[in-house]
């Protein structure tokens, strides 16, 4: 069992990337393999809209997407930990997910598998956010979620913490920390 966690904020150790690795945690505990990505520390510009996808279907682009696209292959489980920023998630992971067109190409356009259909994904969100407004969520949870869909990757739950701003806040709230570990733990489980 292989947990990809994407560490979509641009502020390392701020509230998501703590509940990533506190996820990651429960499940290293229960045997899994994790590994983090943070997207801050990569090189990527987002889709460029040249369409060569459309025939190849890969991106031409040879920045540090390419690492990415590898990650993704081999995760059986994708954590994207991701802040609200301007009601949806930070350029950097709107960056990464707009780069997956090309596996949208491949699923819809070329008729084959967006990712290596061996393995049986899951997907979880972890998203925070400083305000404490009904539907906060909404724009990320439709982002993410299509993004998992074209993947083929299942929808398994998510995180979401409202009225949670400033570095470190979430460490006052250990119930929350324990919710993600739990659900690490849940998720390396399969
Ligand atoms: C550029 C920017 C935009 C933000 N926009 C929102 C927003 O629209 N709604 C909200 O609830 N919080 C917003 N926030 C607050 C962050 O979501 C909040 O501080 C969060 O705890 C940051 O998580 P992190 O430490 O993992 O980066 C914004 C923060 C920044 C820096």
């Amino acid at each position: 069992m292989r947990i990809l966690g994407i560490a979509g904020s641009p502020r390392r150790n701020g509230n998501t990337d703590l509940l990533l690795a506190e996820l990651l945690k429960g499940a290293a505990g229960k045997g899994a393999e994790i590994k983090t990505i943070y997207l801050n520390n990569l090189k990527m510009v987002g889709c460029q809209h040249c369409d060569a996808c459309l025939k190849e279907g890969k991106c031409r682009i040879q920045d540090d997407m390419q690492q990415v696209y590898a990650e993704l292959e081999q995760a059986d489980v994708i954590v994207l930990a991701s802040p609200v920023q301007f009601s949806g998630p930070p350029a950097a992971v709107k960056a990464m997910i707009d780069r997956c067109q090309c596996l949208w190409a491949r699923k819809y356009v070329l008729n084959t598998a967006p990712l290596s259909r061996e393995r049986k994904r899951k997907g979880f969100l972890i998203s925070v956010g400083a305000r404490n407004m009904k539907d906060m969520f909404v724009p990320t949870l439709g982002i993410v979620k299509t993004w998992f869909h074209v993947l083929e990757v299942e929808y398994a739950g998510d995180l979401l913490l409202s009225k949670i701003d400033e570095k470190g806040a979430v460490l006052k709230q250990p119930d929350a920390l324990q919710k993600a570990f739990e659900a690490g733990q849940k998720l390396a489980e399969g």
